[in-house]
């Protein structure tokens, strides 16, 4: 059987510490499950940047289009946060992102019931909260011209967001087609009272949905009426699909919902151009990171929590790989270790034991291993 190519890109801070436990887990689900899986590891961010020069060297980028997906765990910190400073760890994710053109990030988010103490929300508020945030991940502002000019007074700074109708309409599809595998409700976000690339965004969603998707109910809203109502009534939401600054904003927040910033995981995916080729099984190629940055103030410290990148893994599994029963078996795994208290300070309850990040790794491959078939 051909084997299936991870790229490991463990980045800076907390970034070696969680990848690690990913790492442990996608080797548990292989050995279970009985596939062949190789890792190959490569630069990304400040580390690239102390090495070679470089946020993204050029054959990090190569051995990432090689694999069959990507796991990369954060990058960034205070040593690289000059900001005269021409390159910026950050910029290696960004160039990643866009250059893989994967231009659909998943953000699901779900309460998990012993962690509604941990969000600053009220329960009663958090249960059963399920919805996926769908950002675009590869234009914007992210990507829009960047520059400094010298102006009577000082300088000014200029960056240019902009979108294309078929920017908008492709990741509007990956949107519709998710929301159709669930409540077939979709919500679009954007300011369309004030920006113009809200007006081409709004109008695009419509028609899409109009044209393509006429059983999924649409509805629309700004994105500062959306940040209320992700608090109010988080509820009420199925698939939100957004553009990527909106997105970026509205998953930190919605991550409080969840009672930390270190359980989300994400995914992002691109064109669905997947052939199939004799003995391989169908891979769709995909990167994967936990929603959280590098958080240097704990790096080193064996404190991190490893769910946010092992629920990565498991969107892996299940949207690069097509293994959803090993995907239901990571995601269960996760949540009976969170149920038994095997979990890291961060969303241990004020007074319990926590456990370190190698502890929560193990308790969860350990969970997977005497995993039975679904
Ligand atoms: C995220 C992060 C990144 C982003 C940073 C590190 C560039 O905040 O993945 O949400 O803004 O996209
Ligand atoms: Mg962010």
């Amino acid at each position: 059987m051909h084997a299936l190519t991870i790229a490991l890109l463990p980045g800076d801070g907390i970034g070696p510490e969680v990848v690690a436990e990913g790492v442990r887990v996608i080797r548990a689900v292989a050995e279970r499950w009985d596939h062949a899986i190789e890792f190959r590891e490569g630069l990304i961010g400040g580390c690239a940047l102390d090495a070679r020069g470089t946020p993204l060297p050029p054959e990090t980028l190569e051995l990432c289009r090689a694999a069959d997906a990507v796991l990369l765990g954060a990058v960034g910190g205070p040593r690289w946060d000059n900001p005269d400073a021409r390159q910026r760890p950050e910029q290696g994710l960004l160039g990643l992102r866009r250059e893989l053109q994967v231009y659909a990030n998943l953000r699901p988010v779900t309460v998990h019931p012993s962690l509604a103490a941990a969000s600053p929300l009220r329960a009663e508020r958090l249960e059963g909260v399920d919805f996926v945030v769908v950002r675009e991940l590869t234009g914007g502002i992210y990507f829009g011209d960047k520059r400094r000019e010298q102006v009577p007074g000082g300088e000014r700074a200029v960056d240019e967001c902009v979108y294309t109708t078929v920017e908008i309409e492709r990741v509007t599809r990956v949107a519709a087609q998710l929301a159709r595998t669930r409540r077939r409700k979709l919500t679009s976000v954007d300011k369309a009272n004030v920006l113009e690339t809200s007006r081409l965004w709004r109008s695009t969603v419509t028609r899409v949905l109009r044209e393509e998707f006429p059983d999924v109910a649409l509805d629309h809203l700004l994105v500062d009426a959306c940040a209320m109502q992700l608090l109010r009534d988080p509820r009420s939401f199925d698939v939100i699909v957004t553009e990527n600054m909106f997105g970026d904003i509205l998953t930190d927040e919605a991550s409080m919902l969840a009672g930390s910033l270190g359980v989300l995981p994400s995914a992002s995916l691109g064109d669905d151009n997947a052939a199939q080729d004799g003995e391989r099984p169908r891979v769709r190629r995909g990167l994967y990171e936990p929603i959280h940055g590098s958080a240097p103030d704990i790096a080193g410290r064996g404190i991190a929590n490893p769910i946010g990148t092992i629920l990565s893994v498991a969107l892996m599994l299940r949207h690069s790989f097509g293994l959803e029963q090993e995907a239901r078996a990571v995601e269960q795994a996760v949540a009976a270790t969170i149920d038994e208290g095997f979990v890291t300070t961060d969303i241990a309850p004020a007074g319990a034991r926590s456990y370190s990040t190698v502890e929560v790794g193990r308790a969860i491959a350990a969970a997977l291993a005497n995993a039975v078939s679904a």
